[in-house]
Order: C-alpha cells, then structure tokens, then sequence
C-alpha cells in the first residue's frame, strides 16, 4: 500500500522540525508493508517574497491529489517588513482549510506522566478538543463603513449552518464514545443566543445516539478556569472556531508547552486530504539555530498515521514519544537537546518497540 503525502515545510522551524517527523514515519512504517511517497511544496513566506504567490490555484489543485498534508509553519519573522501582516495566515493556511473543507480542527491536550506542567499540583490529564474549522468569526463575513472617520463602524459576523455545526458535533460525540465517553460543548449561548442556540440543539440531537456518552454545557469563559484548574474533568470539547482557536492555545500551554502540541486539520468526509500541523508557529526567534523541539511534528506524524488507518504505526510513536519525554523528565537529561538530538532520540525509541 502506498499513501502520497503533500508535505509543506514551511518557514523558520518548520522544514527543521518537519525533517525530524519524516524520519519518524520512516522509522515507524520500517517493518510494515506500507510506504509512504513524499511530494514537497515551496509554499510560505520565502516563496512569496521570490514570486509574489501564496497558493496558485494549481498548486491547490495538485495538493488535492494526496492522502494527506503534513505541514511545518508558515509566517514571517515580525522584524522583516517587506511582508504584510496576516497575508501568509489568511491566504494560505486559512485558504487551506476552507479549500479543502477542514471542517474538524483537532487538538489533542496530554500530560507524560513525570513530565512537569506548568500547573504546580495537576493530576494527569488527557482530552481532546474538536474545533469547528470552517466557519463561526472567522469566515470573512463583515465589512467596515465609514472607514477612518469617528463613527466607523466594522462588523465581523459569525457564521454558523446547521449542517456545519452538525458535522462537527456528530464527529466530537463519535471521538467521545470512542474514548472515555463524556462530551462538554463550550459556548457562550447566554449572550450569543442565536448560534449557542443552533450549537445547543445539534448536541441534544446527537446526545440521543450516544446513550454511553454524558455531555455537559460549559461557557467559554467559565472553561478556560477548568482548564487550569481542573483540566482532569475534561474528555472531549467541542466548540465553534473562535472559541477553539483561544481555548486550545491555553490547553497548549498548560499541558507540555508548546514545542509539544500537534493538531490535525481533518476533512472528515475524505473529499479532500487532511493536513497535520504542529500548533506552534515558524518560531523566526530560534529559527536556524537547530534547538526548535520537534516533538509536536513528530506527534503529528502520529496523528498521520492514525488517520490513514496505519493505528499499529501510529501507536508507535505516541508511545515511542510518550516513553523518551517521561525518561527525559526522569534522568533531568532533556535540557539543552538540539532539534535532530531529540528526533534520533524518538527514531531509536521507535525502532525499539
Ligand atoms: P511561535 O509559535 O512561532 O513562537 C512562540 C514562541 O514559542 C517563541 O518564543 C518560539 O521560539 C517558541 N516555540 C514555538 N515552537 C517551538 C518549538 N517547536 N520548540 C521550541 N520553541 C518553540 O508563535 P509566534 O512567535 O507568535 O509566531 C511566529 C510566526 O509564526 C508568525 O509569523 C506567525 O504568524 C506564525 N504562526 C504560524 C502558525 C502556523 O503556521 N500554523 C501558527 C502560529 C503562528
Ligand atoms: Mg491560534
């Protein structure tokens, strides 16, 4: 079997730790009969600056062709001021998720246990966020009038289908019950009550198809103090893309940082590849300097994997990574690796199980 993966490096760290999560794969996939076939795409700020292009509707086209996309990070350093802020954001990465209708954005939230967090007394925790990835704020539906004058006024309204909000509960509830069977939606129906309302609804239709799953309602507000406080109680939240965005950032700093929170971005109907991306971005403060962690890319491999039903290959290297960061806390050796240090160290692992 062969599976043809897209794989965008990307800009500062990303093509550095994106290396590290090739070498995985290979390592992962080495006794099975399964190979992978890379196709690399120049794509990010560097590209632009030599042809003025962030993603050319062929190349669009040529990435739809694959199984998968494995993405480093795109985004200029702030200090360059030859790139207009937010175009390599929206019109690429962005672009990517809607073009391919990436309408499930998963962030998977863990500890290791012995790896310290930075929450002082937690327990382990484990739990997955599923954020709606195509609609809500982020869509472009607003406009700005009267620009420049004092009573300018700008809308950015948020957009939400029943059949958009659907799609991504019935795919938080399946995760749910495939795990440890509780669902917390997270809104702010109190105040938005047209969306909350439709969001509110899509879970209590849902609710009636997964007895073995017990959801709860949660505001956002009210989530990110459980997620300092109590991140233990959470198992799967599903929430709109705004709120997703904010909420899974906090769950990455609370759990191992962010040199170790990967994400998917999954079309989960399979009309188009699905694209696994570190939550970090190209890091322009260490770029070049070889000490970027690679261990949310390697996970993203993973999560890969996991997608393109290779769960043995996939399980590997969750454990492989899971085993090495725990021995790492253990022995206080894990300071002070540079990025391919740490990638060999997961090979070895890899290759040992
Ligand atoms: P960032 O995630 O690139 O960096 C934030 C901080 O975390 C920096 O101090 C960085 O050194 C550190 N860091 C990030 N990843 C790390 C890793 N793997 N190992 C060790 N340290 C790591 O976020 P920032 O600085 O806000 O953005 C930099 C550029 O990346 C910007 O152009 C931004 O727009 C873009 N960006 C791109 C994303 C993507 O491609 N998905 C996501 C977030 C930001
Ligand atoms: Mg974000």
């Amino acid at each position: 079997q062969t599976f043809s993966i897209a794989v965008i490096g990307g800009d500062g760290i990303g093509p550095e730790v994106i290396a590290e999560a090739r070498r995985a794969l290979n390592a992962a996939l080495a006794h099975e009969d399964t190979t992978l076939q890379y196709t690399d795409y120049e794509l990010g700020t560097s590209h632009w600056l030599k042809t003025g292009e962030t993603l050319h509707e062929e190349t669009l086209e040529s990435l739809r062709a694959h199984d998968a996309i494995l993405f480093g990070a795109v985004g200029a350093d702030p200090q360059d001021k030859r790139i207009p802020s937010g175009v390599i954001e929206r019109d690429l990465l962005l672009k990517l998720r809607f073009e391919l209708d990436h309408y499930i954005n998963l962030r998977p939230t863990r500890t290791y246990p012995g790896v310290p967090t930075p929450l002082a007394a937690a327990e382990d925790f484990d739990f997955v966020v599923v954020r709606e990835g195509t609609e809500g704020p982020y869509v472009g539906n607003g406009g700005t009038l009267r620009r420049g004058s004092e009573h300018e006024i700008a809308t950015e309204v948020s957009v939400n289908t029943a059949h958009g909000v659907r799609r991504v509960v019935a795919d938080a509830f399946r995760r749910a019950a495939s795990r440890r069977g509780r669902l917390t939606l997270v809104h702010k129906h109190n105040v938005l009550t047209h969306a909350g309302n439709l969001w509110r609804r899509a879970v209590e239709e849902h609710a009636a198809q997964y007895p073995q799953v017990s959801w709860d309602y949660m505001h956002v507000d009210a989530a990110t103090i459980h997620m300092v406080a109590d991140p233990q109680r959470f198992d799967v939240i599903v929430t709109d893309n705004l709120f997703g965005d904010i909420l899974t950032d906090l769950a990455g700093a609370v759990s191992g940082g962010i040199g170790q929170a990967p994400s998917a971005s999954i079309n989960g109907e399979g009309t188009a590849p699905s694209m696994f991306e570190p939550v970090h971005g190209s890091a322009p403060d260490i770029a070049g300097q070889g000490i970027a962690d690679p261990t949310a890319a390697v996970l993203c491999a993973g999560l890969m994997l996991d997608h393109l039903g290779l769960d043995q290959a996939a399980a590997r290297i969750e454990r492989a990574v899971h085993t090495q960061l725990s021995q790492w806390a253990e022995q206080d050796t894990g300071q002070g690796l540079s990025t391919t240090e740490r990638g060999e160290a997961y090979v070895s692992r890899i290759k040992a199980l």
